[in-house]
């Protein structure tokens, strides 16, 4: 089994990586993983131009599809994103659109998608107490597994 541990956040160097290597600690020793940072990944924002929807591909050439190879290897996701003003940090939402070439809104008959089957966990982190802003987080992560095919498997806030 593949996990794939997905920082949300800007940086490798913060709690959001910290949560994440803990979680990675603690899996069984054949479980094969690795933990990624978006910050710390080239993907430009979507244009807006819709080009995916008539082609099936991203206009633009960057990390992005490498990420998505790594997505696509892994059976479990687990996603971290601390809160910057009270959302998602601007990296994951600069992915999350990017996503528009492989979610179930995409109308070309051979669009990529994910394979079937994957799993993801949602954790959401903020330097605030209340909860509120994670909850909004995590409905986030949510939204975008269910346009991505994949289950949530659960969830939880720091
Ligand atoms: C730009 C920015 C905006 C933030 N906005 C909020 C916020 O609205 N609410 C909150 O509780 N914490 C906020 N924080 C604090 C972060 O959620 C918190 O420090 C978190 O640990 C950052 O993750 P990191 O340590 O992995 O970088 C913000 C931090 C940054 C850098």
């Amino acid at each position: 089994m593949q996990v794939l541990f997905i920082n949300a956040g800007a940086k490798s160097s913060g709690a959001t990586q910290q949560i994440l290597l803990t979680a990675q600690n603690a899996l069984v020793p054949d479980v094969t993983s690795q933990v990624i940072c978006l910050g710390e990944r080239n993907i430009g924002f979507c244009k807006g131009c819709m080009s995916c929807y008539e082609t099936g591909t991203c206009a633009q050439r960057d990390e992005m599809e490498s990420l998505m190879d790594a997505i696509d290897a892994a059976q479990v996701l687990v996603i971290a994103a601390p809160s910057y003003w009270a959302d998602v940090p601007g990296q994951f939402k600069v992915f999350i659109d990017r996503c528009t070439v492989y979610g179930d809104t995409n109308p070309h008959p051979s669009h990529r998608a994910l394979r079937s089957g994957k799993v993801c966990y949602a954790f959401a982190l903020r330097a605030g107490k209340r909860p509120m802003e994670c909850e909004h987080i995590i409905g986030t992560i949510a939204y975008w597994c269910g346009h991505m095919n994949i289950q949530l498997g659960g969830s939880m806030y720091f």
